[in-house]
């Protein structure tokens, strides 16, 4: 029950950070729904744990002939089969794993582990079955509205049913996920998707198979170089067609290795993954060549060495949040001694991961552009703007953490009341800054309007100056 308690909480506060970007409306009662249902599932799902085997191993190892039918008979005894494993305890992500004869029906979304012995699973023919949303973002009911359930069935046998016979057999393992929910803002196409299907599929060394539910093309595109690195396959939209895909060997949906956003617990996953692996790994994707910051002289023109400036890219937004000083900032920065480019995010990811990987401190105010830092140099410096109103919370939880687990330095510049142009359309004694927590507790809508959307950033230069100094002096100590 505490354990319960614990994890509605952790709902709760979640409930804060969940939405940064755009598209969902939450409200803290679907919270609450989502998390009995997952607390429900927990239960059901402990039983299966007790048989997991090393996942480890399991993943590894290409070779699949200790697969059921030879583990069925030991000593003249029958024993169970490997039934499907499943694990619904993480906040997150569902996953199933199962190894065997497994059948995917894609137009139904339905899956099938066929056992080949008798009398295991019920005399019907049916037994066990488990469903799930393949998309590592379960937990919110807005994220997961348009994924499509999947449901993974045992059956006893298989008795040439033409309901069940297989258009096509393969031989490398199937990765099975989804990628509507909230794909299409760049922090979530990362944290929901990249993130957990590097964890998933990059121990298989691109002999895997996608196959991928809710298909949206423009994201398959705009991260082909991903895609084709962790898997040397078509993808194949399997909700699509009557198709009967039959595997030895499936993994539904993303198992994650901890339930925090873009973030990953190496001591939890079976590869030992980290952040830092995922960082060098779309950096070897993209071919980034700069892996540290360079060198950079102290003063102008003063050493023997060729003067390097150090680089700052400079994140605009067009609509919200926005610099109302850029060129101020700019200026400073020059002053400083940096170099600095000034950019909106780039939807052609290849171009501008090459150019944030060319600067050393990438700046932004809050928002999803920061989730570039995956390109910067390790090293490198992020400095994070948190605009007015209580928003520690998921500025550490999308940015501050996972750059410190990407072994990337991390400044964070909490603005005031006179920074923001919040101060032009609220009086003083308004809650907007007397009490903001008071307006997160009326609901996402409230507190995404004003503090995410009606919110610009006027920074003040002399309080801001030695945060950026800050920058320069880790720059020089890394060198
Ligand atoms: C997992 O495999 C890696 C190498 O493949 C190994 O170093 C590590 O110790 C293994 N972990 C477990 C828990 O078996
Ligand atoms: C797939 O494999 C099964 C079992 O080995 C076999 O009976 C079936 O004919 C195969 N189907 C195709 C289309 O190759």
């Amino acid at each position: 029950m505490a354990k319960d308690f614990k994890n509605f909480n952790r709902a709760k506060t979640q409930n804060y950070g969940v939405g940064l970007v755009a598209v969902f409306i939450l409200l803290s009662l679907t919270y609450i729904t989502m998390s009995r249902t997952n607390t429900m599932r927990i239960s059901v799902a402990t039983s299966q744990l007790s048989s997991v085997p090393n996942m480890n191993r399991s993943i590894t190892s290409g070779d699949h002939s200790n697969g059921p039918q030879k583990d069925s008979l030991e000593g003249g005894i029958l024993k169970p089969e490997k039934k499907p494993i499943c694990d619904f305890s993480n906040r997150k992500s569902d996953f199933c794993e199962a190894e065997g004869d497994v059948r995917i029906i894609g137009k139904d979304t339905r899956m099938v582990y066929v056992s080949s012995s008798h009398d295991q699973f019920g005399h019907d023919g049916g037994g066990d079955s488990w469903t799930l949303k393949p998309y590592a973002r379960k937990v919110a009911a807005a994220s997961g509205a348009g994924v499509r359930e999947v449901t993974l069935k045992l059956v006893n046998g298989y008795h040439g049913e033409d309901s069940l016979r297989c258009t096509v057999n393969y031989t490398v393992p199937a990765v099975v996920f989804a990628i509507g929910g909230w794909t299409g803002n760049f922090f979530h196409d990362f944290a929901d998707v990249l993130a957990p299907l590097f964890q998933n599929a990059y121990p298989f060394n691109g002999e895997v198979q996608f196959l991928v539910a809710n298909m949206i093309p423009s994201f398959i595109n705009k991260y082909q170089p991903i895609l084709k690195k962790l898997s040397r396959y078509e993808i194949i939209e399997y909700d699509k067609d009557d198709a009967i895909r039959c595997f030895k060997r499936v993994i539904l949906g993303l198992r994650l290795s901890t339930a925090e956003d873009f973030q990953m617990n190496p001591s939890n996953s079976p590869h030992g993954y980290s952040m830092l692996d995922l960082a060098s790994f779309v950096k070897s994707v993209y071919s980034l060549e700069r892996l540290r910051p360079s060198r950079i002289t102290a003063g102008a023109g003063g050493g023997v060495e060729p003067v390097k400036k150090p680089r700052l890219m400079l994140i605009t937004r067009a609509r919200t949040r926005r610099f109302m000083n850029a060129k101020e900032i700019v200026q400073m920065a020059e002053e400083l001694g940096f170099e600095v480019v000034v950019s909106e995010a780039n939807p052609d990811v290849a171009k501008f991961a090459r150019i944030v990987n060319s600067c050393d401190v990438l700046m932004g105010v809050h928002g999803s552009a920061l989730t570039n830092m995956v390109f910067l140099p390790t090293n490198g410096v992020v400095i994070q703007v948190v605009p007015w109103g209580n928003l520690d919370w998921i500025a550490e939880h999308y940015f501050k953490e996972p750059a410190r687990q990407m072994k990337v330095n991390y400044i964070e510049y909490s603005i005031n009341e006179e920074e923001t142009t919040l101060s032009e359309m609220y009086p003083r004694d308004h809650a907007v800054f007397k009490d903001p927590k008071s307006l997160h507790r009326q609901g996402w809508n409230t507190y995404a309007r004003i503090f995410l959307r009606e919110q610009n950033v006027r920074l003040d230069l002399r309080r801001f100056r030695p945060f950026l100094e800050r920058a320069l002096q880790i720059l020089r100590e890394i060198n």
